[in-house]
């Protein structure tokens, strides 16, 4: 028998912040994840997370006002506001806990600047923050002796009298279906990346968490707010981080022209990165690209400040282009990489189901907006992983009963078992690549009303071809075959979600920018949009944005 009273679904950053806060409540924990805890997507983050330290003079209110801005304005207020209050005394945390962040000159905690931010506030660890920060946060989880469902693969929400009582999952390693019973489950499953080809993402970010929510009665929010990373590697998207335009990288178009000065003369490289990518697409699109990309050049930092602070991106450059960046610049192109848009939350990661709760990436708290400023999802994993927790643990004790459901695992049995014996039916990769492709071509850096009618056509098309996709492998043991056509049902619900926010956000803002209506709407717009399933059908509906201190400007930089 598999119960609990916390069971969080996710084992990256934001599931073991979670998951820690919980075992230290005394709580009886869980958490679940299809990958092993330190293979999740959080390690993949490079340049740092950000905190405004008071000790240097730094002001949480600054880091705040840059992260609005950098949200052009969509970010909820009061949430931006606990994130940058509560960054400091996570990050120390986190450095106690034995996180080893690069240092300076000094001694003290090394800081980089990162994009849209006026000082350097981007604490790291070479080009391998996340990493390092997940290696250590597994580590305290290991020691606290956490149970971890590891490599089980979660296929549906138990949803009793409208409260959410646990999960149906399958243990890969059998494949057999078991329900694991829980008084609250905190979603903590990352983004949802691989709906795009290509992405920085890794091929687990399939948006399990965000489908499992949608499909249980929860509203999807922002969902058209796409990052596009400025420097995703040319030809297989893979990221190099901000952290090398932060140390001082230059970004050229084929003239060898630095042309951010034209576009943010202020902040250059360093502005936004929605509008670092536009920059880009434009000078691409103007004919000023080399091979359909920009060119990072790293040459003028030198081969010591290379190796000792960007050396997982020399690594990168060198294994998959052959190029040393010491002595020339490499082909980056704007890459899927991030979504804003989330499972909406309050800032203590509630739901509008009952026991239901997110955190991280799957996640919108809001506090990104329309577009995430560098180094803020790092933060963002920790301040609301932690506080998911504490709200988790707070309903728990209201709790009487366990789950009593007994037909719900029976019907999620019979409902694998008919996929897996089903025949002669299309391959998933097939409609997964049909995604990919018209995902990026209609979201994309820039979009219209075509281009989203295009994308929401075709994802629309795929959603009546999935039931009737087959898969190769019968067998019970890591049948991947079967996760992957299970992971593509996750992904093109959300990716409607997706087509559904963009064609209804009739306005300019952050990483929506539509070429049929430039401008950014205040008197109209500034609104969350979200999307619920009532009846298996999407409904469409928006929501306010809270403003505290910060009136909407236009953004410069
Ligand atoms: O560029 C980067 O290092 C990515 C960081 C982030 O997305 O926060």
């Amino acid at each position: 028998m598999y119960e609990h009273d916390v069971l969080i679904v996710g084992a990256g950053l934001a599931g073991l912040r979670a998951a820690l806060e919980s075992i230290d409540a005394g709580k009886n924990t869980a958490m679940i994840s299809k990958v092993h805890p330190v293979r999740s997507h959080s390690g993949a983050a490079q340049g740092g997370i950000n905190a405004a330290l008071t000790d240097r003079g730094d002001d949480w209110k600054d880091h705040a006002l840059s992260t609005i801005k950098g949200s052009d304005y969509l970010a909820d207020q009061h949430a931006v506001e606990i994130m940058c209050q509560e960054a400091g005394e996570n990050l120390i945390e986190l450095e106690n806990m034995g996180v080893i962040f690069s240092r300076n000159e000094e001694g003290k905690l090394g800081t980089r600047r990162f994009g849209g931010q006026t000082v350097a506030r981007t604490f790291f660890v070479g080009a391998i923050t996340g990493s390092a920060m997940l290696h250590v946060l597994y580590e305290q989880t290991v020691k606290k002796q956490a149970k971890v469902y590891e490599e089980w693969f979660v296929t549906k929400l138990i949803i009793e009298d409208g409260e959410c009582r646990g999960v149906i999952a399958m243990d890969m390693h059998t494949g057999k279906l078991e329900i694991i019973k829980a008084k609250s489950v905190i979603l903590a499953t990352g983004g949802a990346g691989r709906i795009f080809e290509p992405s920085t993402n890794a091929l687990i970010c399939t948006g399990d968490g965000l489908a499992l929510a949608y499909n249980a009665g929860a509203s999807l929010m922002d969902m058209e707010m796409i990052q596009y990373h400025p420097t995703g590697l040319a030809g297989n998207g893979i990221l190099l981080s901000e952290g090398a335009r932060g140390e001082g990288a230059y970004l050229l178009n084929s003239e060898g022209e630095r042309f951010m000065e034209d576009y943010a003369p202020e902040y250059l490289e360093l502005a936004s990165r929605d509008v670092v990518s536009r920059s880009e697409q434009t000078e691409i699109d103007a004919g000023r690209g080399v091979d359909g990309c920009v060119l990072l050049d790293c040459r003028h930092l030198g081969r010591e400040k290379i190796e000792e602070r960007l050396g997982y991106l020399q690594e990168v450059a060198t294994e998959f282009r052959g190029i040393d960046l010491a002595e020339q610049p490499i082909p980056v192109k704007p890459t899927m990489h991030y979504i804003m848009g989330g499972i909406k939350t309050d800032e203590s990661g509630r739901t509008n189901i009952p026991g239901l709760y997110a955190a991280g990436e799957c996640a919108n708290v809001s506090v990104h907006g329309g577009n995430r400023l560098g180094a803020n999802s790092l933060l963002d994993t920790i301040v609301f992983g932690r506080r998911s927790a504490r709200a988790a643990i707070e309903y728990v004790s209201t709790v009487k009963t366990l789950s009593k459901n007994k037909t719900e695992l029976n019907n999620e049995t019979k409902r694998i078992e008919s996929l897996v014996n089903r025949t002669n039916g299309e391959r998933s990769a097939t409609l997964r690549n049909e995604m990919g492709v018209s995902m990026t071509e209609g979201i994309g850096v820039y979009r219209d009303a075509d281009s989203i009618s295009m994308a929401k056509n075709k994802i629309v098309d795929l959603i009546k071809r999935y039931p009737n996709t087959a898969i190769d492998n019968k067998g019970k043991v890591f049948n991947t075959d079967l996760i992957f056509n299970l992971e593509l049902g996750y992904m093109l619900d959300v990716a409607l979600t997706m087509c559904i926010g963009a064609e209804e956000r009739k306005e300019s803002r952050g990483a929506h920018f539509r070429t049929d209506m430039t401008e950014r709407d205040d008197k109209n717009w500034l609104k969350h949009t979200n999307v619920k399933k009532k009846n298996g059908e999407p409904i469409f509906y928006t929501s306010d944005v809270t403003i505290t201190n910060w009136k909407p400007e236009i953004r410069k930089y």
